[in-house]
C-alpha cells in the first residue's frame, strides 16, 4: 500500500485532496517565489526553502491540534501537484473557519481545478468538521478568485480599504463568507 493509499483522500473528477505532509516540500517550493503567484497571496516577499519546511511542520502540528486542515491539490490523471487549500483558524465553539487556496503554476489557472478543489474542501468542512460558516479574505483586484468564490456562494460582507501595500499601491481586501444553511 502506498503512502497515498494509506492517507485519507477526497476524490473529485479531476482533482483529489491529500493531507499535507513533508513529502510535498519540493513540490510546494517549486514556483512558490513566483511574483505572479505571490502578488495574489500576500505580496512579493521571498521565502526561504527552510521557512517552507518549517511552515509544513507547523501546519502538521496545527492539524494534530485540530486547528487547521491543509490539503495538497493533486491532478488525478497524472498525480501532478497543483497547489494547496485549507481550512485555518478553526473556531469549534462558533463552528467557523478561514479558507485559503492557491493553484501554484499560473499555467494551471482558470482550468477548473481551483473550483473543484474548493467544492471538495467545503464539503469536508460541512460534512466532516460540522462547520456552519467559512470565511476568507481576498484582494479586490483578484477578479478571478472573487468570481470563483461568488460562484461557490460566498458573499462579500465587508471591505477593508487600502489595507495592504502590494506592488507599489494600497489595495482593498474583500471579506467574504459562506454559510452551510442559507440565512434569512
Ligand atoms: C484563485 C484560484 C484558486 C482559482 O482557481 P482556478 O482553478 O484558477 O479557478 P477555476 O478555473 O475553477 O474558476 C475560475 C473562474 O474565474 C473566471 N475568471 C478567470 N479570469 C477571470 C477574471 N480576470 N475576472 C473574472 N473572472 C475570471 C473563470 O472563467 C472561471 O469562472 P467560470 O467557471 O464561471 O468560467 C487560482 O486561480 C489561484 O490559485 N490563483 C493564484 C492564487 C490566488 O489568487 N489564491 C486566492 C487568494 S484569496
Amino acid at each position: 500500500m502506498t503512502k497515498r493509499e494509506m492517507s485519507i483522500v477526497f476524490n473529485g473528477e479531476r482533482v483529489r485532496l491529500v493531507p499535507l505532509g513533508l513529502r510535498h516540500l519540493d513540490d510546494i517550493w517549486r514556483g512558490w517565489n513566483n511574483p505572479e503567484l505571490k502578488i495574489l497571496l500576500n505580496g512579493v516577499i521571498p521565502d526561504a526553502y527552510e521557512s517552507e519546511e518549517e511552515w509544513i511542520r507547523q501546519q502538521i502540528r496545527l492539524m494534530e491540534q485540530r486547528k487547521n486542515f491543509v490539503f495538497v491539490i493533486e491532478r488525478i490523471e497524472d498525480d501532478e501537484f497543483l497547489g494547496l487549500c485549507g481550512l485555518h483558524s478553526i473556531n469549534w465553539m462558533s463552528r467557523s473557519a478561514e479558507l485559503g487556496v492557491a493553484i501554484h503554476d499560473p499555467q494551471n489557472w482558470s482550468k477548473g481545478y481551483g473550483g473543484e478543489a474548493l467544492r471538495l474542501l467545503i464539503d469536508f468542512g460541512w460534512r466532516h468538521l460540522n462547520l456552519r460558516r467559512i470565511a476568507l479574505s481576498v484582494y479586490a483586484f483578484n477578479e478571478r478568485a472573487v468570481h470563483l468564490y461568488q460562484k461557490l456562494g460566498f458573499k462579500i460582507y465587508g471591505t477593508a480599504h487600502e489595507a495592504n501595500f502590494i506592488d507599489g499601491r494600497y489595495v482593498d481586501i474583500h471579506k467574504m463568507e459562506l454559510f452551510r444553511e442559507p440565512r434569512d
